[in-house]
């Protein structure tokens, strides 16, 4: 094998600044799960490259899909590679209007544009939700963070990427660096900020089960 082929292979699936060493044993699904929340600020200093989107989209090789018709598609945007396109087509953030985001020099600038071959039905609205949950623990566990985006104008989009399919959603991803926290919803549900933390009310597991 040649010369520090893994480590090398490792800083580009993970980037520069990943821990390297023994491994260490990854975090429990819940842990993920409570980890994994919407960041809309991003470090634009670390740089997420290819491979490591790439690795997001393999694990739709996983996922549950209606009839197993794996109709989703994903247009793979990188800085190096036209993510600026998006830049000003996307909202962010609508309970938190007087924030402006994305902030300037905050955006993210790497995107997973979801799209698919067949008109949206209910089998397909369900597998998108599926693909976005799974590829974002795996940007996760890659100690990535990102967010679900559908606030959009998807013709805007479609054009602009000049993609040959109508874009359904779209994948935020980098370093997230607001510090957010989940706190239990006392009857409004809308994300806020105080004191320099995010917190993103949930439901009690009493308030879901009926
Ligand atoms: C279907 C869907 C669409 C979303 N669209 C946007 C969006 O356009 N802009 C945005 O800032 N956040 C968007 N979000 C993120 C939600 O606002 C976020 O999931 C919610 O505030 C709860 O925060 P959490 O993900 O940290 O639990 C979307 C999430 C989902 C599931």
């Amino acid at each position: 094998m040649a010369d520090n082929y893994l480590e090398r292979r490792y800083e580009e699936v993970f980037g520069p600044s990943a821990r390297k060493g023994p491994a260490k044993r990854s975090a429990g699904l819940e842990t993920l799960m409570k980890r994994n929340r919407s960041y809309r600020e991003y470090d634009t200093s670390y740089v997420v490259n290819r491979f490591q989107l790439e690795a997001m989209v393999r694990v739709n090789r996983y996922l549950a899909s209606g009839r197993n018709a794996q109709t989703l598609r994903f247009r793979l945007l990188t800085k190096e590679n036209g993510s600026d396109k998006l830049q000003g087509l996307y909202h962010l953030g609508r309970a938190l209007p007087e924030l402006h985001l994305p902030r300037k020099g905050a955006e993210p600038e790497a995107f997973i544009v979801i799209c698919a071959t067949v008109a949206p039905d209910r089998n397909l609205w369900i597998d998108l939700g599926i693909s976005c949950e799974g590829m974002l623990l795996k940007a996760t566990e890659m100690g990535l963070q990102g967010v679900i985006i559908c606030n959009f104008n998807p013709a805007e989009v479609k054009a602009a990427l000049d993609l040959p399919l109508d874009p359904l959603c779209i994948i935020a991803v980098g370093r997230g660096l607001e510090k957010i926290e989940i706190v239990d919803a006392a009857g409004n549900l809308d994300y806020y900020r105080r004191d320099g933390i995010h917190y993103v009310p949930k439901l009690s597991l009493e308030d879901i089960i009926i």
